[in-house]
């Protein structure tokens, strides 16, 4: 049988042995954060990061306010309208999924997300046009910044993988521009009667 001094003894030589492996653990996780910081230092830069979550944030806000704009147009009867920028919301969808894969690969967190409200009065179609327009003429300029600060490092693969959302904004800044070319030379109303 063990003497109380053995059993404290033991008691506290397997506390030690606690806080060593305790320790011990600790360890892989200061190894593991300093290997993503070295990742991206190796792949990419912080700014590349930063403006990927950018991108996010207002592909997030495309989509959501896309989404919305169809429904209404749908609704108050202008179907090829309401078609056209459904299918600007499941690309701009598709564009902030590329951009979460991309955060991803990076072991970055992406939150938060800010959705700012639309900006638009119901029924204010030229409003709504306007504002889609400077949506995608703000997001060509960050994928435009993503590019070249991901070219400066080296990191092709997210110069590569922008191209495609660059090249979706500068279709939205067509569309959104000759739809208002086309209400300032034949007036919101004609412009609507095509829409039905
Ligand atoms: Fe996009």
């Amino acid at each position: 049988m063990k003497t109380i001094e053995e059993l404290l003894n033991t008691q506290e030589g397997s506390m030690n042995t606690e806080e060593t492996s305790t320790a011990h653990e600790e360890q892989p996780i200061i190894a593991e954060k300093k290997e993503i910081a070295q990742q991206i230092e190796e792949y990419s830069s912080n700014q590349v990061i930063e403006l990927l979550k950018q991108s996010l944030n207002i592909h997030w806000q495309q989509t959501t306010s896309l989404t919305a704009q169809a429904i209404h147009l749908e609704r108050w009867g202008y179907k090829k309208l309401a078609a056209n920028i459904k299918a600007d919301a499941e690309e701009e969808h598709e564009h902030s999924a590329i951009n979460i894969e991309r955060l991803e690969f990076f072991d970055v967190d992406y939150q938060p997300l800010t959705v700012n409200p639309p900006s638009w009065t119901r029924h204010d179609m030229v409003a709504m046009i306007n504002y889609n327009l400077n949506s995608v003429k703000e997001a060509a300029k960050i994928e435009r910044a993503t590019i070249t600060a991901a070219r400066e490092v080296g990191d092709e693969m997210t110069a590569n993988i922008m191209i495609p959302l660059l090249n979706g904004s500068e279709n939205g800044i067509r569309l959104y521009e000759g739809y208002l070319k086309l209400i300032e030379q034949m007036g919101i109303d004609n412009f609507l009667t095509l829409q039905v």
